[in-house]
């Protein structure tokens, strides 16, 4: 590899352009080599806004240009995992949208081809790179909220029938592989765990209140964690006007409470000066997809590249990005089955009774 990164982007559509602001803005350690869609329309209106970007033909085309040293996966979330095994099949290293992929036996094959051929993959959480977020993991870790009794997810969001229309792929259980809550809702999964540790167990309804898609958009669960706390996942897309996601984390000496990715409260016992509410401003995708900050994309690309060039994990390896997945395929199968499920059934650890 030169001495700069050389990126391909797979996809043109909506989120594609936070990843070519974001290879730009990295542009001392990154160069954005092309860009590939299947529909040649968006890969040239794309290349037109950004000044005449390279189009490649096809993926496969994309794949065999020895310029290109990682891929920026942006294509429907029901086409990551065949996108992520040929990419890691020629050497590339690879980005890859959320969700991982949406299926147990994908990510499965990922984790298989990804291992196999000895790539770095990163999963695109970008919200785990706020500020705020990282306060509030070090209040957490450091034992200033004390033993975690509640922790919760509550995304109340607006996805109008048009968004849902605006993409054959979008609210389709076979290339979006759930609704409000495997779309949406997978951020504040990924938050949720990484800020409380990981789920054990769920109880969940579903519903298709409002929208005309295959999927849901509304959603509750009850979870507990390994730690033993337990908590709420809500998440719908069918409420007027949305309002910004809310985590709350609630230990026996401290709580915090976070809207999309800023504190807005912090309360720790003993320590008046900390107990805070904050009048925050943000971004927030509550009503409108797009609106979302780039910074987030920036600084996890930004750490992929040095985990590439350090040889290291990345900040969200695959097996992080999948701890989301799993919990939510646990959720829908909870949801199916009208019963409480483990994470664990998904994902037996082998039987070693007979070794
Ligand atoms: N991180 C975030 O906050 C965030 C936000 C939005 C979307 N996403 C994720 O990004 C992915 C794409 O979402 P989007 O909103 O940009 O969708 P989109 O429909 O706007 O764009 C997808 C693009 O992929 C192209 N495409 C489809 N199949 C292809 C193929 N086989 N080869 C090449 N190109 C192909 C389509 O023509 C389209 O231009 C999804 O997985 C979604 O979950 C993430």
């Amino acid at each position: 590899m030169g001495r700069k990164m050389g990126f391909g982007i797979m996809g043109c559509g909506m989120i594609s352009e936070f990843h070519i602001n974001a290879v730009d803005a990295l542009s001392d350690r990154a160069r954005l080599v092309g860009i590939t869609d299947s529909v040649r329309d968006s890969a040239e209106r794309m290349s037109l806004r950004h000044g005449g970007l390279k189009i490649f033909d096809s993926v496969d085309d994309m794949l065999s240009c020895r310029e290109i040293n990682a891929v920026c996966i942006c294509v429907p979330s029901g086409y990551h995992a065949d996108m992520i095994i040929k990419a890691a099949s020629s050497k590339k290293h690879i980005i890859v949208e959320k969700p991982l992929a949406i299926t147990k036996e994908q990510l499965d094959d990922i984790e298989k081809a990804v291992e196999e051929n000895g790539v770095t993959l990163a999963v695109i959480s970008q919200l785990r790179f706020a500020k705020d977020i990282k306060r509030a993991k070090y209040s957490i870790d450091s034992g200033e909220l004390g033993k975690i009794v509640c922790a919760d997810m509550y995304m109340k969001y607006y996805r109008s029938q048009e968004y849902y229309d605006s993409g054959a792929w979008r609210g389709t259980k076979k290339l979006d592989g759930g609704g409000a809550l495997m779309n949406q809702g997978i951020h504040g999964v990924d938050l949720l765990q990484y800020l409380a540790g990981q789920i054990k167990s769920v109880f969940a309804f579903s519903k298709t209140l409002s929208r005309k898609i295959e999927v849901e958009d509304t959603l509750c669960a009850s979870i507990e964690f390994d730690s033993g706390a337990i908590g709420v996942i809500q998440a719908t897309t069918s409420v007027y006007p949305g309002y910004p996601r809310r985590i709350e984390i609630n230990g026996d000496k401290g709580s915090v409470c976070i809207e999309e990715t800023a504190m807005t409260r912090m309360d720790i016992a003993g320590n008046s000066a900390e107990d805070l509410t904050f009048r925050p401003s943000f971004a927030s995708g509550a009503s409108v997809a797009m609106n979302i900050s780039n910074d987030y994309h920036t600084l996890q690309i930004s750490d992929f590249i040095d985990a590439v060039k350090e040889k290291r994990k990345p900040a969200v390896d695959v097996r992080e990005g999948r701890k989301a997945v799993d919990a939510i395929l646990a959720i829908y199968k909870s949801a199916r089955e009208e019963r409480r499920v483990f994470i664990e059934e998904l994902n037996p650890k082998p039987n070693n009774d007979y070794c």
